[in-house]
């Protein structure tokens, strides 16, 4: 880090402790030396750990833990969704593989809008017509092959040990199966594996098998994505969107292609983020958002005054403004990263904000325009220093909640992401403009945003989190906690969460996270606040800091090597080291 960052880091501390409030006490973040697996189900975290101690590294460890989440985290963790995965090798290079969903080949502008063009209620959401072709299978095998380093057969095995004996549903399995059972008891094949014979949810203690999908995912382990992409998956799943309605051919499937990626990247306050690029939104927003912050002095400001949350939302209103309506797939529309990332139009943005009233969303609507929710993130470093974030996703919970007979793979409905309808409103209250409007092979906009940070040269943080339009700012909150208001990973991540994305033009907060002053002085400024205590829309983030487990220890030195934190809201992950 530059001398004059150094200085302002530590300046950042002293105020940072001096001026944060007291917030619920957390946890203290996992400690370990060799290696750190964080993830929304502690058994797919012990397999990530599992694999580090056999001597595979980071991205072998993320490929193993996809696979298990897609067995023992239905609602989220995926073989019929996608993703994405940031990486940084031990030498400091870093990449992005996208794995992300493509619109299949007959997919129109229009295929969710009726005769009169109104959207058809559900159309992107609960029918074979909102799934978007997977992934996730390309894209692990892509990430092991490139940067992997032990055989497939060995990193499936542990999901398709969990798939064929199955595993032991605890209290957050069974509250999770319970949240998606209207929807899982919709389709025959979804209802037959995810609730018991009598159509109820499963109590705690009972056993989930997945004899289908151990069967999909032994064939994947054979013969690789061909099993998926090529053979008699595909050929199922293509079978049951006909039966249903829906277009995905297998043509879709055999003209599946992984992009690798240049990731976003901007400098914050001497720290590189290193995060997700176009088609996603998120490592763009995240940077946008972090360089009109750092014209403010957040840290002497405090955590939570009324001051450090106005220019928070600001900055967010202005940057998912430019999220909604300029970006989109990189192979259909150009997407202006350097311009939203650079340092002079953060200044322009801070010009326009005015510290004492809050802005007027409608007032910024550019030309042409008029979510229960999940997805999941996991974060992982090996002993050597090999850092890797992925964020995957079914979207909503369970995807569409149906499973192609025969295969128990769930299938998502990413196709949701798309702009529907230029001016109406998303899954997430996202409302989005031509950027991303649907066409065939077409990526819809994420908000995923798997981040890796970097100080002097080596890793400093991993983080990142489900919550679809929220990801980013969850995300960005907890690298200014971390940065700005000196927490330690897991207060950071703990930490009471604001949001604020253009439109509708409302500052969300959980609950208790801004006190009754501040409150009062935010809507005195024409904020119009609004408690929003759903779940889980506000996230599960999974980080991991280097050094230390917060700033100050790591200044000071002598903290433990990874310091590893799983969200407090997660009701079954967990952050496990060695
Ligand atoms: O890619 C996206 O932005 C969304 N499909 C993510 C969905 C999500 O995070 C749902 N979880 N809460």
């Amino acid at each position: 880090m530059q001398p004059a960052a150094r200085a302002f880091a530590a300046f950042t501390l002293v105020f940072s402790l001096a001026l944060s409030p007291a917030l619920a006490a957390s946890p203290q973040p996992v400690k370990a030396e060799h290696g750190m697996v964080v993830t929304a189900q502690h058994l797919a975290s012990d397999v990530g750990v599992e694999i580090l101690k056999k001597g595979g590294n980071a991205v072998d460890a993320a490929v193993a833990v996809g696979y298990a989440l897609a067995v023992v985290y239905p609602t989220a963790g995926n073989i019929g969704g996608g993703g994405f995965m940031t990486i940084r090798l031990k030498d400091g290079k870093t990449t992005f593989l996208d794995f992300r969903e493509r619109a299949p080949l007959a997919a129109t502008k229009t295929m969710y809008l009726d005769g009169k063009g109104e959207i058809v209620k559900g159309a992107s959401t609960d029918s074979y017509l909102a799934v978007g072709v997977p992934g996730s299978v390309m894209g692990l095998e892509i990430a092991r092959e490139r940067y992997g380093t032990l055989p497939r057969a060995e990193l499936l095995a542990p999901a398709i040990r969990f798939a064929k004996d199955g595993f032991v549903l605890e209290q957050g399995d069974v509250a999770s199966l319970a949240n998606g059972a209207k929807k899982l008891s919709k389709d025959k094949a979804a209802a037959a594996i995810f609730l018991k014979p009598d159509g109820k949810p499963f109590e705690i203690g009972a056993k989930l098998v997945q004899q289908d999908l151990a069967a999909s995912l032994t064939s994947i382990s054979e013969k690789g994505p061909d099993a998926f992409y090529k053979g008699a998956i595909a050929d199922n799943i293509v079978k049951a969107s006909a039966a249903a309605g829906g277009i995905l051919a297998k043509a879709d499937f055999e003209h599946y292609a992984v992009r690798e990626l240049k990731p976003v990247t901007c400098d914050y306050r001497g720290y590189e983020i290193v995060s997700s690029p176009p088609p996603s939104s998120g490592g763009v927003i995240i940077c946008e958002i972090l360089n009109v912050l750092e014209g403010y002095p957040l840290s002497y400001l405090g955590y939570g005054s009324a001051e450090t949350v106005h220019a928070m939302v600001e900055a967010m209103r202005h940057a998912y403004v430019d999220r909604n309506s300029a970006l989109g797939d990189p192979d259909f529309v150009s997407n202006p990263v350097e311009k939203l990332t650079g340092k002079a139009y953060a200044r322009e943005i801070r010009e326009k904000i005015n510290p004492f009233k809050a802005g007027v969303s409608k007032e910024l609507m550019p030309k042409g325009m008029g979510e229960s929710t999940e997805t999941t993130h996991y974060s992982i470093i090996d002993k050597d220093g090999n850092a890797v974030a992925v964020t995957y996703t079914l979207n909503g919970s369970f995807g569409t909640g149906m499973v192609a007979p025969g295969t128990g793979i769930l299938l998502n409905n990413e196709m949701d992401d798309f702009t529907s309808k230029p001016g109406s409103p998303n899954l997430y209250g996202l409302v989005q403009g031509e950027a991303n409007a649907i066409e065939p092979k077409k990526t819809p906009l994420s908000s995923m945003s798997p981040t890796i940070i970097s100080r002097d040269g080596k890793p400093f943080m991993i983080i990142g989190s489900p919550g679809g339009a929220r990801i980013i700012t969850i995300t960005l909150e907890a690298i200014i906690n971390v940065i700005d208001h000196g927490m330690n990973i897991q207060e950071a991540i703990d930490a009471p969460r604001i949001h604020h994305q253009w439109l509708p033009d409302k500052v969300y907060m959980e609950p208790y996270a801004l006190s009754a002053d501040t409150l009062k002085r935010l809507t005195e400024m024409g904020h119009d606040v609004q408690i929003d205590a759903s779940w889980p829309i506000w996230g599960q983030a999974a980080g991991i800091l280097v050094g230390g487990k917060n700033l100050a220890e790591i200044e000071e030195g002598g903290g433990a090597r990874y310091n590893g934190a799983m969200d407090s809201r997660a009701a079954a992950g967990a952050a496990r080291g060695f």
